[in-house]
């Protein structure tokens, strides 16, 4: 028999992050834990400790590089914790690369990689996110180990995503483009600044742009990728925000460095375990046709909450910048055609498609993870998440857990948020 002795010397102590601050996030926090196989208690007098005790089904070593909610386990600080920390910003949520683009409706990285650990995903398996939006679940799965597959159906968020984790392999030689940049983004800016008083696009409708010309000549398409995000962040800054050129220049500066440590990251993490680049296309979540039956490990996903928040009209200048015809593209963005009841129907319809094909291509015995929120529509308030449980176990899902989140900044559209976990 064990003394209480032994037993004391036994416990771990793993401490949360000191950025948490939500009931929520230390709900997750926990069920990281146990979704990993620890054996968990929390040390109630101190709140930011949990114990852990044997029988450890999992190693320290193991914690420490998978866990996202925590700064330490036993003495050892979480690979995580490092790698928030280079950072550019201020923001937790923008380390590496994650802030490129200023993309309303993101979810926080760190709920992405505590889902790895709650539903215990492998190394290399295979996770596919079909509303790819800012690219979190790419980044998040690419410094985790996992092979990715994601899809949008706007070219900007194909782009971003793509950006975000191609830009560390490229770091060394970005700067060598910046001089070239700023000097043909500042003769467009100036010719557009002679025709039209106030910034209409930077690309003129005649197609003519030195920019443009400059991206032509670059023959590695990942640092022609690089600069075009770039001129997108620019187009939107300006648009949206009434930024001057200034803000180019500096946001090259901040990408190129943001591109730097996620180089810096790739060299510690690729001494531990081979990082997938994974596939990002542009494609509709209704019909996933380039995906297999059964051929994926896990989804991890937020679907378009169009209802409340019009993606197009929050991307239109940077759409415009891509010569993307918007009306065209609304067609087939989830929750944005129709009004009122009818525009809630044609909502449930295409989800319901997504949902579908969620289905079909999970392996069996896997989980899918939906991010989903309740809005008002036209005073009306929804029943998305209901709605989702509903259609979802009635094509074969069980609803393992449905998890309350706080939504942050959008409180007048975006009630209420849930994490829903099924199992196939
Ligand atoms: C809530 S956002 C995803 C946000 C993402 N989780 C992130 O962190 O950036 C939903 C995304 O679904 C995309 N979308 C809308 N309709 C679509 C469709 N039919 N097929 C694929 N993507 C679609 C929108 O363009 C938007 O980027």
């Amino acid at each position: 028999m064990q003394s209480n002795s032994d037993a004391q010397t036994n416990v771990i102590l793993a401490e949360l992050d000191n950025k948490i601050q939500f009931v929520y996030e230390v709900a997750f926090a926990k069920r990281e834990l146990t979704g990993l196989g620890a054996n968990v208690t929390p040390k109630l007098e101190d709140t930011i400790r949990f114990e852990l005790r044997p029988p450890f089904n999992i190693s320290t070593d193991e914690m420490v590089k998978r866990l996202a909610h925590f700064r330490s386990v036993g003495d050892k600080k979480t690979e995580y914790t490092k790698l928030v920390a280079m950072n550019q910003k201020a923001s937790d949520n923008q380390y590496l690369t994650h802030w490129y683009y200023p993309y309303k409706g993101k979810y926080h990285p760190r709920l992405v990689r505590s889902i790895f650990n709650i539903i215990n995903v492998k190394y290399g398996q295979k996770v596919l996110d079909p509303f790819l939006g800012s690219g979190t679940t790419a980044l998040e799965s690419y410094l985790f180990g996992l092979d990715f597959i994601g899809f949008d159906i706007s070219p900007v968020c194909v782009l971003v995503g793509k950006v975000k984790v191609t830009a560390g392999e490229v770091a060394g030689q970005l700067p060598l483009f910046k001089k070239e940049a700023i000097k043909s983004m500042k003769q467009d800016v100036l010719k557009n600044a002679k025709e039209t008083k106030k910034y209409a696009k930077l690309v003129d409708d005649d197609g003519e742009s030195v920019y443009q010309d400059f991206l032509g000549k670059i023959d590695d398409e990942r640092i022609t990728n690089f600069y075009q995000l770039a001129q997108l962040i620019f187009a939107s800054d300006r648009g949206r925000r009434s930024r001057d050129f200034e803000a180019f220049e500096k946001n090259i500066d901040n990408m190129i460095a943001s591109a730097s440590n996620l180089a810096e990251a790739e060299k510690m993490l690729k001494k531990d375990r081979k990082l997938y680049e994974g596939r990002i296309n542009k494609g509709d979540a209704r019909s996933l046709k380039s995906v297999r039956n059964e051929s994926v490990d896990a989804i991890i996903t937020s679907p378009p909450y169009s209802i409340a928040l019009n993606y197009m009209f929050n991307d239109r200048h940077a759409l415009e910048e891509l010569g993307v015809d918007i009306v065209d593209l609304s067609g087939n963005v989830i929750g944005v055609a129709g009004k009122g009841a009818q525009k809630i129907k044609q909502y449930e319809k295409d989800m319901e498609a997504a949902y579908s094909e969620m289905y079909r291509v999970l392996k069996k015995g896997h989980q899918c993870v939906i991010v989903v929120g309740e809005a008002k529509v036209d005073g009306e308030q929804t029943q998305t998440v209901e709605d989702a449980i509903k259609y979802c176990e009635s094509i074969g899902f069980r609803l393992k857990e449905n998890l309350p989140k706080i939504i942050f900044g959008l409180y007048n559209t975006i009630k209420d948020e849930r994490v829903l976990f099924f199992e196939k």
